[in-house]
């Protein structure tokens, strides 16, 4: 059955009382995209950022009265002719078609990270079937490309890490597919713990190697932290990842602009020898090693 979809830029501050006005003229579904490719980065647990200029899509039947839907839109609100668009579109698998945009990916040497609904072009590899669901991470942001590549190069079989702000998981389950010997993944976003959980039993890694929990609980320190976290967050949480990280284990920051640098390495330079940055589009990976 076609659909008729009708497009309407707004604001974000808009996104909410707008979503309710389609809903109430009968739009089977409501979603938001980016109106001008403008990157977002998830700041708050659970919150779910939208972009300052969004493209709201509303769904109706094939047989809803579009015309007289338009003309109550633009009496109802600020919308104009300029502001809307209508197509016709044919049915399809919604969720497949998201799902066909996230493909296998590569990092580094022998890392792969496939969708789980996917098969992985090499089965010799290091492969982590990974569903994001709601959390954060997939690979395909560039602060959790740098945290792969770096654990990829990295001899982390036999070694304990902590992956604090574990998201998805993927940091976490591509550590223990690398030989790791115990990790524990941190986020205090209750999804993230479910999605972590999830795609550890995806990847068949036993609970007693990787376990995942909201912040509180009191743990030995680890080889190796890694947290893919925003700068903000991170400088505040120089005193736990510090406490965290074993004397001349491997502490891995990312989640922040590389015009943050600076900032980071003196938070964490009384506790860790900070490397320089590594940076990629504008996001930046540092490693220190804590003092003994
Ligand atoms: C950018 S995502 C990183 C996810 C994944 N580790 C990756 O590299 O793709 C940051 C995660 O940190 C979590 N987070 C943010 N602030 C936190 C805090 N203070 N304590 C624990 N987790 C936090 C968020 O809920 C989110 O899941």
């Amino acid at each position: 059955m076609p659909w008729q979809q009708i497009k309407a830029r707004i604001t974000d501050t808009e996104a909410e009382h707008m979503e309710q006005l389609f809903q109430s003229l009968g739009a089977v579904s409501v979603s938001f995209l980016d109106a001008e490719d403008e990157a977002v980065f998830q700041l708050e647990p659970g919150a779910t950022p939208l972009w300052q200029q969004t493209l709201l899509s509303a769904l109706f039947e094939e047989d809803t009265p579009i015309d007289e839907i338009l003309l109550t839109l633009k009496s109802a609100s600020r919308l104009s002719d300029e502001d809307l668009v209508v197509e016709t579109i044919e049915d399809q698998d919604w969720e497949r078609a998201w799902m066909d945009e996230f493909k296998p990916m590569k990092f580094g040497e022998r890392l792969w990270i496939c969708p789980s609904w996917t098969s992985p072009p090499d089965e010799s590899a290091v492969n982590v079937r990974l569903d994001p669901g709601l959390a954060f991470g997939s690979g395909t942001h560039p602060t959790t490309a740098l945290c792969l590549e770096w654990l990829d190069g990295e001899p982390v079989s036999g070694k304990t890490v902590i992956d604090y702000g574990c998201g998805s998981g993927i940091l976490a389950i591509a550590a223990a597919l690398l030989g790791a010997k115990r990790i524990i993944g941190v986020d205090n976003d209750p999804q993230a713990v479910t999605a972590t959980e999830s795609n550890r039993q995806e990847n068949g890694i036993d609970a007693a190697v990787l376990t995942a929990h909201l912040p509180g609980e009191a743990h030995e320190p680890a080889d190796i932290v890694i947290a893919n976290i925003l700068s903000g967050p991170l400088v505040e949480l120089e005193p736990i990842l510090s406490s965290l990280t074993k004397p001349n284990g491997k502490l891995v920051l990312s989640g922040l602009l590389d015009e943050q640098s600076q900032a980071l390495i003196n938070a964490y330079a009384d506790d860790f020898d900070m490397e320089p940055p590594v940076v990629r589009d504008g996001w930046a990976r540092i490693v220190g090693t804590r003092r003994a």
